[in-house]
């Protein structure tokens, strides 16, 4: 009986919650990330080598039309929005955002090639790596002071959810490539250490300008993306080994980065998560998971790899819903759900009951959409 009635208060007390919330103030969220959450900025920044203008990128969302995200569907931070019943933010360069959007939506900030360290990523010429969004996001600040007021606008920053994903390019397109200066300037446990302290400064800032319930994604085995196999020095097409350990260097000390930040940080809750241990068992053992391709991309330009991205006169797999990689660097739609229930799973993230899930403005198409097409 005791049990029973604390189990109602709580269940008051969150109904309560959720309207309080719901009334006064809409909580969305900031997103800060690389091509793993870009939902369109890079495909504003024309000189950019990093873009999914072209098909067949977003062929599994909305219109299918490219959209800006590098996958043929949803992104992690689509799919764990969405569970979470929260907007989708749009594209900080999304010609047609604007103040109000922002206060529905929130803003993403999330460019391809963009890095925790500022010479992540020079080869591709145009990104936001994390400083500049940073940046970006104060500018938003700004534009919504002046409309809402300073108190209001503080009030908002506050009550909203902030995601900050990257790490990988750090890797993959600084230290692990001999062009850039931070490949014979650290090594690999001090690497790691020069991360950690650049994404503590970052945080602490993201700090200062009002995130409290902020999340960082870990990485993945990046060493078995296609394109680090097929670059693979033993030509065997296995994964790097040395570039999968340095991910699981990252994300420990992320993890307890994370936890020093929550504990020593006024009202933050900053949590970690990543899907580590999950992606590589299904690169593993794809079939158990529905897979029959997790070694080389869906997208591929021929059998001419790597080819560094998905173009128009590349050929897909029959089905996208069976390969985890949809081009060289990323993972598909299908694998970006199970990555994202798992974050869900471990931050202990569920869909509040009293909130029905809104259908999304450009849903994207579960796996049973495209059998059609591949019967062609
Ligand atoms: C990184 O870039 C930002 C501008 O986006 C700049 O303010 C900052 O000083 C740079 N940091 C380093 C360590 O170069």
């Amino acid at each position: 009986m005791k049990i029973l009635s604390l189990a109602l208060a709580i269940m008051v007390v969150t109904i309560f919650g959720t309207t309080i919330n719901v009334s006064h103030c809409k909580e969305v969220q900031f997103i800060f990330g690389d091509s793993l959450s870009d939902v369109g900025n890079n495909k504003q920044l024309s000189r950019s080598l990093a873009q999914a203008n072209l098909p067949w990128y977003g062929i599994d969302f909305g219109n299918g039309l490219p959209n800006g995200r590098f996958c043929n569907g949803r992104t992690v931070a689509d799919i764990i929005g969405d569970k979470m019943g929260l907007p989708r933010p749009p594209a900080f360069l999304d010609p047609s955002l604007t103040e109000d959007i922002m206060l529905e939506k929130g803003v993403n900030y999330a460019s391809g090639g963009g890095g925790i360290l500022n010479a992540t990523g020079t080869y591709f010429i145009q990104r936001f790596s994390l400083y500049k969004q940073i940046e970006l996001f104060e500018g938003t600040q700004k534009l919504i002071r002046s409309k809402i007021g300073k108190e209001a606008a503080e009030k908002f920053f506050q009550n909203s959810r902030y995601v900050v994903a990257l790490g990988s390019n750090d890797f993959i397109n600084n230290y692990l490539m001999p062009v850039y200066s931070d490949s014979w300037t650290y090594n690999d446990v001090t690497f790691v250490d020069h991360l950690m302290e650049t994404l503590k400064d970052q945080l602490k800032i993201l700090h200062k300008l009002g995130a409290r319930k902020l999340m960082v994604f870990g990485l993945g085995p990046m060493g078995c993306i296609p394109l680090q196999r097929v670059l693979s020095t033993s030509g065997s097409g296995g994964c790097q080994e040395r570039s999968n350990k340095l991910a699981l260097s990252f994300n420990k000390e992320a993890s307890k980065l994370l936890k020093e930040l929550s504990s020593t940080l006024p009202n933050a809750n900053y949590q970690f998560g990543d899907a580590y241990d999950v992606v590589n068992d299904v690169i593993t053992n794809p079939s158990k998971y529905g897979f029959s391709n997790s070694e080389s991309p869906c997208c591929s330009f021929g059998r001419i790899r790597p080819s560094l991205t998905c173009v128009p006169a590349s050929s897909l797999c029959k089905d996208r819903s069976k390969y985890v990689f949809w081009d060289e660097y990323h993972p598909s739609d299908a694998a970006n759900q199970i990555i994202a229930n798992e974050i869900i799973k471990k931050l202990g993230f569920m869909h509040d009951q009293n909130q029905p899930i809104e259908p999304s403005p450009a849903p994207a198409f579960g796996p049973s959409s495209q059998d059609e097409e591949d019967e062609q």
